[in-house]
């Protein structure tokens, strides 16, 4: 995992995002094709908000510290405590920023923020064989590959395979009090 500092920091995502989301979800186009769906109007955008209101799912802004810039989104998908303590990652850069370095510092604070703040053991990513740029980052991280799901998620109307990557927390971690003790 990257050390600190960052040029960039996490902001909870809010409703008040809304335009500076939609603008530059719809100026990434390109970027996404057809992999990644984002919200791009107010309508959907406030759809999408609602995945995040029964804590399961978190999302966030990655924002450069030095122009406020969002420079891109990740989000904590899919929390499970008991004896799993996981959750697997969604993150996508936009466009104006992209190649940088922020989304690998911000999908590194993320990773800092779940397994400090959230004291979740596992994070997983699961990326299209396809999708150098996303296999890049989570190198760049130190995560390991663990293997193909065929058919594991289904995009641009087909069931693709993704090959799974996932890091642990690194020792010393503290436990949430959810886990139970044997
Ligand atoms: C996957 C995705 C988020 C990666 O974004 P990215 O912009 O490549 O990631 P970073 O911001 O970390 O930038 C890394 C690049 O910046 C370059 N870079 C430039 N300046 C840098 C700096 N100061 N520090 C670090 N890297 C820098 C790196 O060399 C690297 O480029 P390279 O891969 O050509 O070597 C982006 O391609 C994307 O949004 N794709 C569509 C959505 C998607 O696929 N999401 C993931 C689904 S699993």
């Amino acid at each position: 995992m990257l050390t600190m500092p960052t040029r960039v920091e996490l902001h909870p995502l809010t409703l008040s995002d809304q335009d500076e989301f939609c603008t530059l979800v719809r100026a990434s186009s390109e970027l996404y094709g057809p992999r990644m769906q984002l919200p791009a109007t107010a309508e959907e955008f406030q759809v999408w908000m609602r995945r995040f209101d029964d804590g399961t799912n978190q999302g966030f802004l990655i924002r450069v510290r030095e122009t406020g810039a969002a420079a891109g989104t990740v989000n904590i998908n899919s929390i499970i405590r008991g004896r799993y303590q996981g959750a697997s990652l969604g993150y996508a850069a936009f466009a104006p920023s992209a190649g940088r370095g922020y989304m690998t510092e911000g999908v590194a604070l993320a990773l800092q923020y779940a397994f400090t703040d959230l004291r979740l053991h596992r994070m997983e990513a699961n990326i299209q064989p396809t999708n150098k740029a996303s296999l890049a980052l989570v190198q760049r991280l130190g995560f390991r590959h663990e293997g193909v799901s065929p058919a594991y998620l289904y995009i641009g109307g087909a069931w693709r395979d993704h090959e799974r990557w996932s890091i642990t927390a690194p020792e010393p971690w503290t436990p949430d009090p959810s886990l139970p003790e044997f």
